[in-house]
């Protein structure tokens, strides 16, 4: 196993001829199982599409800091958050000495100003401009500010130039990042590499007749989010959702369902080899015990009863054919308006699961169809209450918490 599997890299690049090998770096980091970010700024877009780098890293490239529907998604700080690593490749003169001055006034700069991690330069440029003083106090500066500069190499250049300032190859970043892996002396894979990791999400929808339905306000950000960062980290991730409006995350399996029969049926298939399973799907408890054949007709003054009837609990199905055995470690999610802990300890116990995690629905500023959400995971070995977060940091917590309970 790579000590870059499912490592966290940001790779800024930045505008030089040498952006055109990123492709390559990209291609690299990811056979090596690390999980790339890029971030471009306008100017590297003139020299290599973010198209290109989207398809060779497998996830959407970030270029704008003030695009609304990217900081949705993953905000600049979140960005900062997200990688464990950044590397600026190429680093141009410019890039340079912008970052030596802290400046924020892009995407890139400001996530290298947001970023408290290790921080790797590759500069590239024509040699005049590596060897003027300007450049050089720069780097210095950089390197004062804890910043590991590689390079540049020497050799023929792009305008004619013999010398100093060619980007050095995509294979010694790599080999510059892999002993940056081993230098934290954290050569232990990810403990969900390899896993098979299943899902539930978003809401259940009940037909009464052929146009209509008893759903509830679930919008799928949370059991996608949850998606995304088991892939990241390292999983094999099968997602199984109900009816919701998100773009499917890269890496996962889709499964789309409509009631709670069907996805329980998709649900004990995809589990019968997984070593997880979190039921974060809002699923309706009741559906009508006959769906009308044709659609129902309004009558004045009548009231309509409906007669319904309970749902199976797909989580607590799934635990009771587990039984005794080990795998896979099941995780039912607690939606409370009050007495949330109370409520959750006994979901916990009534559905013969690992792991609760409870949250508030009541609140409108977490929990069912909003981008953050605050939560107590109640599990093996006790309770602990997280900080209110997006959806996607919350979902890298968790699965540090769930992997407490793998079996090797
Ligand atoms: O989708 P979002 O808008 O991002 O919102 C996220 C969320 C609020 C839906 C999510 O955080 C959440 O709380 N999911 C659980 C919703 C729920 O139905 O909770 P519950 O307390 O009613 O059910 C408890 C557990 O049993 C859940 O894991 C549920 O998936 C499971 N269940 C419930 C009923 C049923 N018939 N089968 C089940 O498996």
């Amino acid at each position: 196993m790579s000590r870059l599997a499912a490592r966290h890299i940001l790779l800024g690049i930045t505008g030089g001829i040498a952006a055109y090998k990123c492709c390559e770096l990209v291609r690299q980091l990811r056979r090596e199982g690390a999980e790339v970010q890029v971030l471009m700024t306008p100017a590297a877009a003139a020299f290599v599409t973010p198209l290109s780098l989207q398809a060779v890293s497998g996830r959407p490239v970030r270029t704008d800091l003030l695009d609304p529907s990217a900081e949705a998604a993953m905000g600049h700080i979140e960005l900062a958050r997200w990688g464990e690593v950044l590397l600026v490749a190429p680093a141009s003169a410019d890039a340079l000495a912008r970052l030596a001055q802290g400046h924020a006034n892009d995407l890139l700069s400001t996530c290298y100003l947001a970023f408290d991690g290790p921080k790797f330069l590759a500069p590239a440029m024509n040699q005049a401009m590596w060897r003027a003083p300007a450049t050089g106090r720069n780097v210095a500066q950089l390197e004062a500010d804890g910043a590991t500069v590689l390079g540049p190499a020497s050799g023929s250049q792009a305008c004619g130039d013999e010398g100093p300032g060619r980007m050095i190859e995509p294979a010694d970043l790599v080999q510059a990042l892999e002993a940056w892996a081993s230098a934290r002396g954290d050569s232990s894979p990810s403990p969900w590499a390899g896993r098979h990791v299943v899902i539930t999400a978003g809401p259940t929808r009940e037909a009464l007749d052929p146009v209509r339905y008893l759903t509830n306000k679930s919008s799928g950000q949370q059991g996608f989010a949850l998606a995304e960062a088991a892939v990241a980290a390292g999983a094999r991730v099968t997602l199984i959702t109900g009816p919701v409006s998100l773009p499917t995350p890269a890496g996962v399996t889709r499964i789309d369902v409509e009631a709670a029969q069907d996805m329980l049926t998709a649900a004990e298939a995809a589990c019968a080899d997984a070593d997880l399973c979190v039921a974060v799907a809002a699923v309706a408890d009741y559906r009508v015990a006959e769906v009308a054949t044709q659609k129902l007709k309004r009558q004045d003054g009548v009231p309509l009863t409906l007669t319904l009837v309970p749902n199976p609990d797909i989580i607590a199905t799934l635990a009771a054919q587990r039984g005794s055995r080990a795998r896979p470690v099941l995780v039912a999610f607690a939606a409370e308006t009050e007495n949330v802990l109370a409520h959750a300890r006994s979901k916990r116990s009534k559905k013969g699961v690992d792991f609760v995690v409870a949250n508030d629905v009541s609140r409108a500023d977490i929990g069912f169809n909003s981008e953050e959400n605050c939560v107590t995971v109640l599990g093996p070995s006790g309770e602990t209450a997280l900080p209110k977060m997006s959806k996607r940091a919350l979902s890298t917590q968790l699965l540090q918490e769930f992997a407490s309970a793998l079996t090797p």
